[in-house]
């Protein structure tokens, strides 16, 4: 359709994608963020869930929503060789800079005091990084809030002392953490009784986090903090409403209808999965004559391309990193149809023992391919992962 411009591409210009179906996820971000702001306390929320269901889209989508509350926002991404600390101290940075530079006028000396007070602080902290700075401030380090040595009580210190700044300025920072499943088991332990520290205080410091579903496992001896500290959410497949939604709204905004049958077809062809769903109405409305409807055909059309495209980038990047022991771990599921699978049929698949495949799958999960969904199961962290497989492996 040479109309106006792909509306399912990523980055098709404003507005930004449809959120369809997450209303209670961002309920609850607007009354935490009013909440902190009042000096009340609130929970942080925690995402989990596979690939492609929207994590990181809800989490920039709070950011948005916590700007317009006054805030100042930073985001945090984990991931192979991200030095958490280091990478905290410059998320903080930005907002203190953000915070130092949020009055034009002169700002209030107590404020701009307790801002600076927070710089040196930052400065005590990152002095004691294994490498060193990474920036210079020029101020002085303020020792003892977050010098210590131990991670999660100078993580307290810092979100402390940048949570008065804030407060100073009567604004709140809200904090995005993504892939929290790469974090080091030490550096999760650490955020999170860091973040338990700080609670007491009731600053205007709101935190996000998201991960795959394999993250509420992994949170194992803080588990009890972080259930008091967050509300988990379970990001899923859309429901058939939403799905309808999801579809025919970018389309409707450029005057383009969908018929129910297109729709039911994208719908079963996507599992109700977002990322899907997006890539689906590209290649369809990409095939449609136009110039108003996206029918049956069309998404005939559209839907195999987009599989092709999808095998060639999506899945083909997170299986061409994998090892010639965690294909063969893949190729058994795969075998096995749509997880989850318990571990031991995966195992006598491969006619070895739980045991001797239990490193191969470790690995996997560790790399984000795979979750355990309860103990003795296995599961695909990529949705129709093992469709994929057998197309790619025959
Ligand atoms: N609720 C929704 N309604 C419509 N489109 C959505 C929705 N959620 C996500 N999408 C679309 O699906 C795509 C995937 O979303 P996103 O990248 O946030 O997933 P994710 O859960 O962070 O995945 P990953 O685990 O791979 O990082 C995005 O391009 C987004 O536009
Ligand atoms: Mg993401």
């Amino acid at each position: 359709m040479n109309r106006v411009q792909n509306p399912y591409s990523p980055g098709a210009g404003a507005p930004p994608p449809a959120l369809v179906g997450r209303q209670q996820p961002l309920e609850d971000m607007d009354v935490a963020l009013e909440r902190r702001l009042i000096g009340r306390s609130a929970k942080g929320i925690m995402l989990t869930g596979r690939r492609g269901v929207g994590k990181t889209v809800l989490l920039a989508e709070f950011a948005a929503r916590a700007l317009r509350f006054g805030y100042v926002h930073e985001h945090i991404e984990a991931g192979d060789g991200v030095d958490f600390a280091r990478e905290v101290a410059s998320a903080v940075r930005r907002v203190l800079l953000q915070l130092e530079a949020r009055q034009r006028r002169p700002m209030a000396r107590a404020a701009r005091i307790q801002v600076r007070r927070a710089l040196g602080v930052l400065k005590a902290f990152s002095v004691r990084l294994p490498q060193g700075p990474e920036f210079t401030l020029e101020v002085a380090p303020v020792p003892g809030p977050a010098d210590s040595g131990d991670l999660a009580i100078d993580l307290a210190g810092l979100l402390r002392e940048t949570g008065e700044a804030a407060r100073a300025l009567s604004a709140g920072v809200l904090l995005t953490l993504d892939e929290l499943q790469y974090l080091a088991p030490s550096d999760l332990s650490a955020l999170i009784v860091g973040l338990h520290r700080v609670e007491q205080a009731a600053l205007p410091v709101q935190v996000a986090g998201a991960g795959l579903p394999s993250l509420p496992g992994l949170l194992g001896e803080v588990r009890s903090y972080v259930e008091r500290m967050f509300t988990f959410v379970d990001i899923g497949a859309l429901s058939a409403p939403d799905i309808a939604e999801a579809l025919s709204r970018p389309a409707r905004d450029a005057g383009v209808h969908w018929t129910d049958e297109a729709i039911v077809r994208v719908g079963e062809a996507s599992e109700g999965y977002p990322y899907f769903l997006q890539e689906f109405g590209k290649t369809s409305w990409d095939v449609a004559p136009g110039p108003s409807h996206i029918g049956l055909s069309d998404v005939t059309q559209g839907i195999p391309l987009a599989e092709a495209e999808l095998d060639g980038s999506f899945f083909r990047v997170r299986f061409d990193r994998t090892t010639d022991g965690e294909r063969a771990y893949l190729r058994a599921m795969a075998h096995l149809g749509p997880g989850p699978h318990a571990t031991a049929e995966v195992a006598k698949a491969m006619q070895r023992t739980v045991q001797q495949v239990g490193s191969v799958r470790d690995s996997l999960i560790r790399r984000g391919l795979l979750f355990a969904p309860r103990w003795g199961l296995i599961d695909f962290t990529v949705p129709m992962f093992d469709r994929f497989l057998r197309r790619a492996l025959h």
